[in-house]
């Protein structure tokens, strides 16, 4: 069982988040290649997918949506998880409602899709960047839930086993 694990990021949050699913499927013997969307070339080879990306502006970047894009045929033959990472909503304890990244994901009809609380550093983003967060009541915060982030790597692992067995 081989598993990509693809994750796009401006500023290092998602990546953080997919480093740990990626270390927790790895303790389970679940071999994975994490990759940014844009650096993958081929798709050949792998059993199934998990792709992630951070939510700007109510959208997966561009990167995430051309990935599925290009290999929308064997990712829609194949199980496929997904995840954002966002920030809306965060003052109620929810992310952004996973249904707002829409046909993209909604094509492939994957097993799931979660949305993570984000980050939002003002310091590491550019003046535009802080601007838009703010006006979209984002308050400064790493609002990361690493045990959902594992216990969602073991709902993957477990199903991935459920397929195997
Ligand atoms: C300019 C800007 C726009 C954003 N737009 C959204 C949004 O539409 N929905 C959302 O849930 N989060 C939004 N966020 C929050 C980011 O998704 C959050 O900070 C995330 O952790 C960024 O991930 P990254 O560090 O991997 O780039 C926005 C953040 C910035 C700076």
């Amino acid at each position: 069982m081989k598993i990509l694990l693809t994750s796009s990021s401006r500023h290092g949050s998602t990546d953080e988040v997919a480093a740990v699913i990626a270390q927790r499927l790895r303790e389970a013997a679940v071999e994975v290649d994490q990759a940014h969307p844009e650096d993958v070339e081929s798709v050949e080879g792998y059993d199934a997918f998990i792709m992630g990306s951070a939510v700007y502006m109510t959208k997966w970047t561009n990167e995430a949506v051309d990935f599925t894009r290009r290999f929308r045929t064997t990712l829609a033959a194949k199980p496929v998880w997904a995840f954002s990472v966002g920030l809306s909503g965060v003052a109620d304890g929810q992310a952004a409602d996973p249904l707002r990244i829409g046909p993209v994901l909604l094509a492939l009809e994957p097993e799931d899709h979660i949305c993570f609380a984000g980050r939002f550093a003002p310091d590491r983003l550019n003046l535009r960047e802080r601007s838009i967060a703010r006006l979209g009541g984002a308050s400064e915060g790493d609002y990361r839930d690493w045990d959902q982030v594992t216990q969602w790597a073991d709902a993957i692992i477990t199903s991935l086993h459920d397929t195997t067995a």
